[in-house]
């Protein structure tokens, strides 16, 4: 299977699961259950809870423990999107090639629809299928990979950066919390789900830290030099707001080669895991070359 066939694959699966966990939820407004199911379904690359699968899978574990998981992940991430396209955070009105949450339903019900999945994502970590000791562990590395000590920290940092130039250290920390921790936490979520051993566990992290700092190197390169349709979200809106991004610091064609580089080092760690990488291998290259 291609990783562009992984992808498809894994949406489909991902994709019916969120929709059964939102419809789990007894609806108290039918508004919120709607924007949640706009921002969360049909749209997106699903990279994440793929890494979550996949990972799960090359460590000997069961999709069936995977799923839950690699939902909770997609749902934290659905949120960040949101909140990520409020008029205070990016101000982006396009998002996953339709308009963002808070165009279509409002502020105050997109703000909610983040608060929403990112709770039920807490909830959903919690599915019994993988008992308690592995829902701690998950609950502790997605509560981390997603607040102050990753996604939010990393946030944080591209508010402050922007109408100024940042110096390396800053900017490679900005890419690791908010781009780089929640990847790294699919990837380990996966291990987890799997029961898997500490060289597993070292070779998944290691991977992803490297593929997230590639994805948002690549991310910022394609908001530079996309059209929006392609990317089904706003291009060129990291220079009209003068945030501090691989390009600006480095250029263009420094950018791509650091992102080659960061391929390559993820590659390097799927080592332990001999042919059984090759599909993450494959993922690597086909996300450091997308269009979108
Ligand atoms: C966009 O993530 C935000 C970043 C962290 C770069 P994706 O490029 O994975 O967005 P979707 O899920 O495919 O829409
Ligand atoms: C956002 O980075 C990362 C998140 C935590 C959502 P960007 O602001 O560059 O993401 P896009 O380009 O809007 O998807
Ligand atoms: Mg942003
Ligand atoms: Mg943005
Ligand atoms: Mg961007």
């Amino acid at each position: 299977m291609s990783a562009h066939e992984m992808l498809t694959s894994n949406a489909a699966l991902v994709e019916g699961a969120l929709g059964q966990y939102i419809a789990q939820q007894s609806s108290l407004t039918q508004v919120l259950t709607d924007a949640m199911r706009y921002s969360v379904l049909d749209g997106g690359k699903r990279v994440r809870p793929t890494l979550t699968l996949e990972c799960c899978r090359i460590c000997g574990g069961e999709q069936k423990n995977a799923l839950p998981f690699a939902c909770a992940v997609e749902m934290i991430h659905s949120y960040s999107l949101i909140h990520d396209d409020l008029p205070c955070m990016d101000n982006d009105l396009m998002r996953r090639g339709k308009p963002s949450t808070h165009a279509k339903y409002g502020e105050a019900t997109a703000l909610l629809a983040g608060d929403a999945l990112l709770t039920l994502a807490f909830d959903v970590l919690c599915d019994p299928v993988n008992g308690a000791e592995a829902a701690v562990e998950a609950v502790r590395e997605l509560s981390r990979a997603a607040g102050y000590q990753g996604m939010v920290g990393g946030q944080i940092i591209d508010l402050e950066s922007e109408n100024k130039a940042v110096d390396a250290p800053t900017l490679q920390a900005m890419h690791a919390g908010k781009t780089g921790a929640l990847i790294a936490a699919a990837a380990t979520l996966g291990v987890i789900a799997a029961r898997g051993n500490q060289i597993q566990m070292d070779a998944c992290r290691q991977y992803a830290l490297h593929l997230g700092l590639m994805f948002q190197i690549t991310d910022d390169i394609l908001d530079a030099t996309a059209d929006s349709l392609a990317l089904g979200k706003t291009a060129g809106k990291d220079l009209e707001q003068h945030k501090s991004t691989y390009v600006t610091l480095y250029g263009l064609d420094k950018a791509r080669q650091m992102a080659k580089e960061q391929t390559d080092s993820a590659i390097a760690a799927l080592h332990p895991f001999g042919q059984e990488g090759q599909q993450l291998a494959d993922l690597a290259h086909l996300l450091c070359n997308r269009n979108q």
